[in-house]
């Protein structure tokens, strides 16, 4: 990516900036990839970036949402989404939030537990409607990620072990104001390795089997999320591997006829199009190590503080200073109280001053929407250029 230093000037940071055209070839892209397939249905997770410009331009491309509150619900409605495209997860659904989704006619809720699966009857048949639900079921495979972003491990929180799958199914049967509609799955996140959806599509396979064996027949199958993008070579891969991911759930997954495959991507859709634009504040010179110490810092970006995340660093400024490709090794660091609150260590950089203007790439998924008022520090704002 090329970036229009002059046209970045003027704009105060800390701050997001967001790259419209690059999102369009990414939404692009997931369009080539899935068009022999018309029983394939994108869903965006917004808890990955809820801008709302970026919001409408993903429904305008016709992608449905998974959402995970009632927050989220609304922001999807506001940008367009049909309701009958969103899906509605989580461990915890409050009732408030429960009573809106039945409200706006959403597609599906992708449910937990039985526990959940009663509250949501009774909250359907109080309001004299009926919920779609998705059974979520913790497939137990082990997905190559970080630790904090496994989500289908036995051990995890996550959805109803695979061997409760049949007898919450006839749960689901039984209870008022509940039309079970399918089977909802989501093994981790930052996922590179196609092996790992294939260990998914394979469990999946076995599951039907157990469903064919009891005479269940479930409309739909929602994959989850999970596609990771290349946090090291942004500009090398700009748009995450959508060929490899849909065709190994195309060669690995059996579908029977009539079912619709439900994905929620949201990492993939929109990190890369993304950076934290950041100036420098000091360059502080001590007996072991230079700081660079930046006006952004955890709070506007926590990856690298919760997953030990690294974002690519550029100087923008340095270009164009004659240093005939010198490079420094600093600590990139931001201004906040804690120890954690650190891009990078030992980083290479053109040598570095007071003011220039800095970025940290990818971080369009999971950056501005986990951004905290840590500090009292008000929320980044975020640019579409
Ligand atoms: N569906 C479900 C049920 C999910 O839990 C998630 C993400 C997604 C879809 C979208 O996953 P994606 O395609 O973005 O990988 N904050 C972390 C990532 C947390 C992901 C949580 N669940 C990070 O910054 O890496």
């Amino acid at each position: 990516m090329t970036f229009n230093t002059t046209q970045l000037k003027g704009i105060a940071t800390p701050a997001y900036i967001y790259d419209r055209e690059l999102l369009a070839r990414t939404l692009a892209a997931i369009k080539a990839a899935t068009a022999t397939n018309d029983n394939y249905i994108v869903h965006y997770a917004i808890k990955a970036n809820d801008n709302p410009e970026v919001l409408s331009m993903i429904a305008r491309e016709g992608l449905g949402a998974d959402c995970v509150s009632g927050g989220e619900i609304r922001a999807a409605l506001d940008a367009g989404f049909p309701a009958s495209k969103i899906a509605f997860a989580g461990v915890g659904k409050a009732d408030w939030e429960i009573r809106l989704a039945l409200e706006a006619g959403i597609g599906a809720f992708n449910v937990e537990s039985r526990e959940e699966l009663e509250v949501i009857s009774q909250l359907a048949a109080d309001a004299g409607r009926e919920a779609r639900v998705s059974l979520r079921i913790n497939p137990d495979v082990n997905a190559s990620t970080h630790a904090h972003i496994t989500t289908g491990r036995a051990e995890n929180k996550f959805g109803i072990a695979h061997e409760q799958m049949i007898a919450t199914i006839r749960l689901a049967q039984q209870l008022p104001g509940i039309a079970l509609t399918g089977l909802h799955f989501h093994i981790g996140s930052q996922l590179l390795d196609m092996a790992d959806f294939r260990a998914l599509c394979l469990r999946i396979n076995e599951l039907q089997e157990l469903l064919d064996a009891e005479g269940i027949t479930v409309g739909n199958i929602n994959v989850g999320g999970g596609l990771g993008i290349d946090y090291d070579n942004p500009d090398l891969h700009p748009i995450a591997d959508f060929e490899a991911y849909f065709a190994t759930f195309r060669d690995n997954l059996s579908l029977r006829t009539g079912q619709l495959l439900h994905f929620e991507l949201g990492r993939a859709v929109v990190a890369q199009m993304g950076s934290l634009l950041a100036r420098v504040l000091f360059v502080k010179h001590t007996s072991t190590k230079d700081f660079v110490i930046l006006d952004a810092g955890m709070t506007e970006l926590i990856r690298p503080a919760l997953y030990g995340a690294l974002h690519k660093i550029e100087n923008l400024s340095a270009a164009g200073r004659g240093d005939a490709g010198e490079l420094r090794r600093y600590d990139v660091v931001g201004p906040i109280c804690e120890s954690s609150d650190v891009f990078a260590k030992d980083y290479n950089l053109p040598p570095t001053q007071r003011g220039d203007l800095i970025v940290l790439r990818s971080a369009g998924a999971y950056g501005q929407t986990m951004a905290s008022t840590y500090n009292h520090r008000p929320l980044p704002k975020a640019f579409m250029l």
